[in-house]
């Protein structure tokens, strides 16, 4: 069975073009967005952990189309004024690192709120949950009837492992084309 981690990095092979942006709202260890660099993405992420920010800038350091802030993600609108393509955000906490510095509901709510006004009509948003996690099935719970409730998005496609209700679960929503 495909991991969560493969079904996205699939999805956003099949999706986005060189030409496309996408923010990662939860660096961590760079991973994801050294994937979208390397197929020529450019990429803006945030973490709230100076250790996701220098492992990302290790990791990611030969290629210049990334900008990375150390920032609540909560507060995104003060470093990003530009329309987004695609965003992700990979929550809980950091692998190999402080398990107590996780994400939490209401950043994570503040965070996906303006990342959903800076996205173009038909952009993508992937949400990674973690269920097992502490926290991790409230916070699930409270972004899925967020993102299901909000008209702004069209729910496009899930992706988790059958038979455990609390396996890994990612999120695709398109955002709607107003105009249209
Ligand atoms: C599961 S990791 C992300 C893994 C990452 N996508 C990768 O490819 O390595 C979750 C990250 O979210 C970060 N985080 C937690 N709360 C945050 C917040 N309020 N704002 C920004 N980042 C946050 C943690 O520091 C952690 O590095």
């Amino acid at each position: 069975m495909l991991r969560v981690t493969s079904f996205v990095h699939q999805f956003i092979k099949i999706t986005f073009t060189q030409a496309s942006t996408l923010l990662d709202l939860t660096l961590g260890n760079g991973n994801d967005a050294l994937f979208c660099l390397q197929r020529g993405h450019r990429v803006i992420g945030l973490d709230i952990q100076t250790l996701a920010i220098e492992r990302s800038e290790a990791r990611c350091h030969d290629y210049p189309k990334h900008v990375f802030h150390q920032i609540d993600h909560a507060l995104l609108d003060t470093v990003i004024h530009e329309q987004l393509d695609g965003v992700s955000m990979n929550n809980g906490y950091l692998p190999n690192g402080n398990e107590h510095i996780t994400t939490s509901l209401s950043s994570s709510l503040i965070a996906l709120e303006k990342s959903i006004m800076l996205m173009r009509p038909l952009a993508y948003l992937i949400v990674t949950l973690y269920r097992k996690q502490a926290g991790g099935l409230h916070e699930a719970e409270g972004i899925e009837t967020y993102l299901s409730q909000n008209k702004k998005l069209r729910f496009d496609q899930s992706y988790t492992y059958t038979n455990d209700d609390l396996a890994p679960l990612v999120l695709i929503f398109q955002k709607v084309d107003e105009g249209s």
